[in-house]
């Protein structure tokens, strides 16, 4: 049994301990996403935030989360309107979109950490987050977009 938050409703889920996150969120919660694509932390398909921190869910086993907050795709903003998401859909960021939940969660925790990050920055931390649609020079701009964007609204 495992209990957790998720975007911020508490949660039950009746699961072996080691059971990763993941698939308590997909399986047995029914968010879908949040995507598979390695099961070893090394393509960032499967990121979501805990307690705010970017956080690869394959390889989270759900008693690692007891009792935390956990946030998806799905809860990342009411409207889907967090500056990450209005920057992707104003830039067109996505192709076949399947790596692209993880992405954005990755950008969003990093633009919480380093508020307007140089190119450098954007490279080093988005570098575990794999696309193979290759969409990175998008993503890049698009972080940089977000970046502007959350400025100008903490300025008004
Ligand atoms: S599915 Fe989790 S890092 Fe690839
Ligand atoms: S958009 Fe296709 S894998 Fe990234």
């Amino acid at each position: 049994m495992a209990t957790f938050k998720l975007n911020g409703k508490t949660m039950t889920a009746d699961v072996e301990s080691d059971t990763p996150l993941l698939w308590v969120i997909r399986d047995e919660l029914g968010l879908t996403g949040t995507k598979f694509g390695c099961g070893i932390g090394s393509c960032g398909a499967c990121t979501v935030h805990v307690g705010g921190r970017a956080t690869r869910s394959c390889i989270t086993p759900v008693m690692a989360v007891e009792g935390a907050n956990v946030t998806t795709i799905e809860g990342l903003s009411a409207q889907g309107d967090h500056p990450v998401q209005v920057a992707w859909q104003e830039l067109q960021v996505p192709q076949c979109g399947y790596c692209q939940s993880g992405q954005i969660m990755q950008a969003a925790a990093l633009l919480k950490d380093i508020p307007n990050p140089s190119d450098e920055e954007i490279d080093a931390i988005m570098s575990g987050n794999l696309c193979r649609c290759m969409t990175y020079v998008r993503i890049r701009q698009a972080i940089h977009q977000a970046a502007a964007a959350s400025k100008e609204n903490s300025d008004v």
